[in-house]
């Protein structure tokens, strides 16, 4: 089964086609990198395959249903429901502790406070995180901020997941970390977009997408 297809679409911004006729699509239970230089569409991309964001022109297919004509409300039931994102910029929120900002979506979604807290001490444990759930997130790191954002991504269990540069500001031994439970909850059922700048990661999954200049060089 498709995940989610994408035919046709092209992205208009003033006078620039930052998307020029993409057709790709997204089998479940696959991870896909998307590689492909700055400014090369890769973040755009991903915004239109996580129906955060229309295409000027083309048709993007969800589950096998057409969403591009959907209202917002439709998409962000689809959203909440089906997808966990790791956006490039992490958008946590400072003045909450880690704790709190996992579970926000789970929360909104009608999950149970204590079954919600349960997951993401557990999430949070095999991020790294471990001991500092109670921390406001002005007071951890960049990197860790970033596994937090990895962290509330997972905590729904979404279906599809979709990280852009996930793996950005950190060392090696949180890359490692990120890559790792990415295969395991892959391993489990999640298929995975994930933009990133470095190959050797890119490698690691099933099918390398490669952007250039708003198209598809290889998928
Ligand atoms: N809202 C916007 N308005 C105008 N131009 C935009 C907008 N968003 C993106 N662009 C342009 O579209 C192109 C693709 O941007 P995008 O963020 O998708 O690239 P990217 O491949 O993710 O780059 P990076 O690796 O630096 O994150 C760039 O030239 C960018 O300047
Ligand atoms: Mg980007």
């Amino acid at each position: 089964m498709k995940v989610v297809e994408l035919l046709g679409i092209r992205k208009v911004i003033g006078q620039e086609e930052i998307l020029k006729g993409i057709d790709l699509w997204v089998e479940a239970g696959e991870f896909v990198a998307i590689v492909g230089a700055s400014g090369s569409g890769k973040s755009s991309l991903l915004y239109v395959m996580g129906l955060l964001d229309k295409p000027t022109s083309g048709e993007v297919f969800f589950e096998g249903q057409r969403v591009d004509f959907s209202g917002e409300k439709e998409l962000s039931v689809i959203r909440n429901q089906k997808m966990g994102f790791v956006f490039q910029f992490h958008y946590l929120l400072p003045e909450f502790n880690l704790l709190e900002n996992v579970i926000l979506p789970a929360i909104k979604r009608g999950m149970m406070k204590t079954e919600a807290q349960e997951r993401a001490y557990e999430l949070l444990k095999r991020l790294g995180l471990g001991g500092k759930e109670r921390r406001k997130i002005y007071q951890i790191s960049g990197g860790e901020m970033q596994r937090v954002a990895i962290a509330r991504a997972l905590m729904n269990n979404p279906s599809l997941l979709l990280a852009d540069e996930p793996t950005g500001n950190l060392d090696s031994k949180n890359t490692r970390a990120v890559m790792d439970i990415f295969k395991e909850i892959n391993a489990e059922g999640t298929t995975i977009v994930m933009v990133t700048h470095e190959l050797d990661l890119a490698a690691q999954a099933h099918r390398i997408v490669e952007m250039r200049d708003g198209q598809v060089v290889r998928a």
